[in-house]
């Protein structure tokens, strides 16, 4: 299902009138044209920084965003400009050093922040700013203390005043999969009629189930028409575990931009994982029908250096950049990728630029198929009967732990080896006495 983009819509001719001589460039009108492309929105600088404890340097954003504009992400949401100095001078220097990749600055719907996110965007070759205002009845109640009316009013006002800085102008009706359908339908065509080029739906908290988003963003665009001219996006945050699946679900609906974070790195359980999503829409191309631009090549190493600046450790069994993600330590898993990798791997980890591929790692679940592989890499050869004696022994020691390393391997092989020298001389010995 496809987001009925034209690119001919005048939103399209327009975008980045202001902040880039490019404005027009070839690249956005494509991007509008090819409905089957996904953009993808990159927030680890903004929404990713806002995992506690984390907070990347202005150094760590530039290295970072230059990276991510390497992998050809497509927006690149560098910060917040209005929430201290040193994020306005962070987003300015990234938007300063970034080529190729739109460069996004946040902002609430309020002149103050509008103005510090256009300012930082100054000297970006691409600059966008994602206004953002609260929508559910939640928020307004408990949070923003103002009523629909006002809601609308600060949708128009805010999208308008963006608008005077860069045409390309993301809007984003915050905790929308909470609100009332309708409110959010009227606050989208408030925001479309100011002028915003992109609709961002958010599952601020991680709650919406997939069959049910897809429903909504379905009925979006059936019944806020206008909303095929601008692109419809997806934000999810990973409460519940279901950011991928969601993320899938707005595609199947017709969102053509993707908001990911790598790593997953997001307030609380943080935000959608970049290399889950681009790389099941990989997977799943054809029954998809869609594609991004991202180069996968640049996962792995964009993984490690989000884990090393933000100090958030990747769990081993992460999807996609885990540790333990092609590793394989079961007997039957081992023979089947022995035979086919295919039979139990479903990426190939040259592919997301892996350092070591997949990997046979033995352990008391591992069968003769696996460690004889494992002594074929290591270049171990066993003489006569000893392989029986060194798998033997190498069970006894598995069984009392969890992974038998390469030293431990090559220690019980010289033994069996030994062994075996020692009991073939003793044969000798008893046919020469005999
Ligand atoms: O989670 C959220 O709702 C956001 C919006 C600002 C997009 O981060």
């Amino acid at each position: 299902m496809s987001n009925s983009r034209s690119s001919a819509s005048p939103v399209s001719r327009g975008r980045n009138r202001v902040l880039s001589d490019r404005s027009t460039g070839d690249r956005a009108i494509a991007e509008r044209a090819d409905s089957e492309r996904v953009i993808v929105l990159d927030t680890t600088l903004r929404d990713g920084e806002q995992a506690a404890g984390v907070c990347f340097s202005v150094r760590d954003k530039v290295e970072i965003a230059l990276r991510l504009a390497d992998m050809r992400v497509d927006v690149i949401e560098a910060g917040f400009p209005a929430a201290s100095s040193g994020e306005a001078d962070a987003v300015s220097a990234v938007a300063r050093a970034v080529r190729g990749s739109t460069v996004c600055a946040l902002a609430r719907a309020a002149s103050c922040d509008i103005d510090a996110a256009g300012e930082a965007l100054r000297d970006a070759e691409q600059g966008r700013i994602h206004v953002f205002v609260n929508s559910s009845d939640i928020h307004l109640a408990h949070q923003l203390y103002k009523d629909r009316d006002d809601v609308l009013a600060m949708t128009r006002a805010g999208v308008a005043r963006a608008r005077h800085f860069t045409d390309d102008v993301e809007f984003s009706p915050m905790d929308a999969t909470r609100a009332d359908p309708e409110f959010v339908e009227a606050v989208v065509r408030e925001a479309l009629s100011a002028g915003a080029t992109t609709i961002n739906i958010p599952d601020t908290v991680g709650c919406v189930l997939p069959h049910r988003l897809e429903t909504m963003i379905r009925a979006l665009f059936e019944r806020v028409p206008e909303v095929g001219e601008a692109v419809v996006s997806f934000h999810g945050q990973d409460d519940l575990g279901l950011a991928t699946a969601n993320t899938i679900a707005a595609v199947r609906a017709g969102a053509r931009q993707v908001e990911l974070a790598v790593n997953g790195l997001g307030e609380r359980a943080g935000n959608t994982a970049l290399e889950e999503v681009v790389m099941a829409l990989r997977v799943h191309a054809v029954d998809l029908g869609v594609h991004t631009a991202v180069d996968p090549s640049g996962i792995c190493g964009i993984s490690q250096l989000i884990e090393e600046r933000s100090g958030v450790a990747v769990p081993l069994n992460k999807a996609v950049v885990g540790g333990n993600a092609f590793r394989h330590a079961s007997g039957i898993h081992q023979d089947g990728v022995i035979k086919w990798r295919k039979n139990y791997e479903v990426l190939d980890p040259a592919e997301i630029g892996h350092a070591t591929g997949s990997e046979i790692v033995l352990g008391k679940l591992s069968g003769r198929c696996g460690f004889a592989e494992r002594l074929r890499l290591l270049e171990i050869e066993l003489p006569g009967d000893s392989f029986g004696r060194a798998f033997d022994a190498f069970q006894i020691v598995a069984d009392g732990q969890g992974e038998v390393r390469d030293e431990e391997l090559r220690r019980i092989c010289s033994a069996a080896a030994a062994r075996e020298t020692e009991s073939l001389q003793g044969d000798t010995r008893e046919r020469s006495a005999g």
